[in-house]
């Protein structure tokens, strides 16, 4: 197998690679950055001066790029997600997350690029949620082991979709009901166990009181927030990360206003979490 030049951040999560992504690449190498990503659960590239094309060849090669259901169907780079932040204009990303949870298949993973970066701030950290399972005691994880939970839509996106797509209620909720998914998933390359709740998407453990379930989820999203289990990636243009949403979380840094950062990314359609 090819091998190419990696750098952790951290003993578990995050490494640098060296490889320039705006020239076509081997299936050998590609396979080599899948490895690398299957072992450090998001891959970061430095002056990587690709164009979209670049950006989304990249992304294809580990399958079909998602197009957001809020983003207008058949419009040009449908697949694109530009983020322009400043202080009129807040992504609020900063909160722990995996991208999409709430479709019934949320993505394999994203690959964001860094167009604007304000001079220091507005880093994206990450979290292993291989290791936010393993760190939790014997009785949490027996009581999530085979446990649902309800993900739903950000109320505001609801409305966005529904706009963009022409749809009415019914139809919305017909075309996207509210998804259960395992509270810990197994990844399906690597076979690991991951916790797969989250902030940001997550609503209740289905079977469990309101009460219960809420507490439970609050223990189970401050996993994320143990700093052994992260790693923090400061930005710089034309820098790349790219993170398996299957087994991470991410947070986006909201320190940097009024300075402006912009921010363009891919995502990889995935599949059913088991
Ligand atoms: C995202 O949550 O997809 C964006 C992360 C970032 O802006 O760093």
């Amino acid at each position: 197998m090819t091998s190419l030049s990696i750098d952790p951040l951290t003993p578990g999560i995050g490494a640098e690679v060296r490889v320039d992504l705006s020239r076509p690449l081997s299936d050998a190498v590609m396979m080599a950055i899948e490895q690398a990503l299957l072992e450090w659960k998001v891959l970061f590239f430095r002056d990587q001066n690709m164009d979209l094309e670049d950006h989304k060849r990249v992304a294809r090669w580990f399958g079909e790029l998602q197009v957001h259901p809020t983003a207008l169907p058949g419009a040009e780079h449908a697949e694109l997600i530009r983020i322009a932040e400043d202080q009129e204009q807040r992504a609020h990303n900063n909160i722990w997350h995996s991208d999409v949870t709430f479709l019934e298949e949320p993505p394999l993973g994203s690959i964001l690029r860094a167009r604007e970066v304000p001079p220091v701030g507005g880093d994206t950290m990450f979290a292993d949620m291989y290791a936010a399972y393993e760190g939790l005691d014997e009785e949490i994880r027996a009581k999530i082991d085979n446990a649902t939970a309800v993900h739903v839509w950000p109320a505001a996106w609801v409305d966005i979709a529904m706009k963009s797509q022409n749809l009415g209620r019914d139809e919305f909720l017909r075309l996207y009901p509210n998804p259960e998914h395992s509270v810990v998933r197994t990844h399906p390359q690597t076979g690991r166990r991951s916790l797969f709740v989250n902030a940001a998407f997550t609503r209740q453990i289905v079977g469990m009181e309101k009460q219960e379930s809420d507490a439970l989820l609050a223990l189970l999203y401050s996993q994320a927030r143990v700093p052994e289990y992260q790693c923090r990636f400061r930005w710089q243009v034309n820098s790349v990360a790219f993170w398996d949403n299957r087994c991470t979380q991410h947070y986006a840094v909201a320190d940097f206003y009024p300075q402006r950062r912009v921010v363009e990314r891919i995502t990889i359609c995935g599949d059913r979490p088991a």
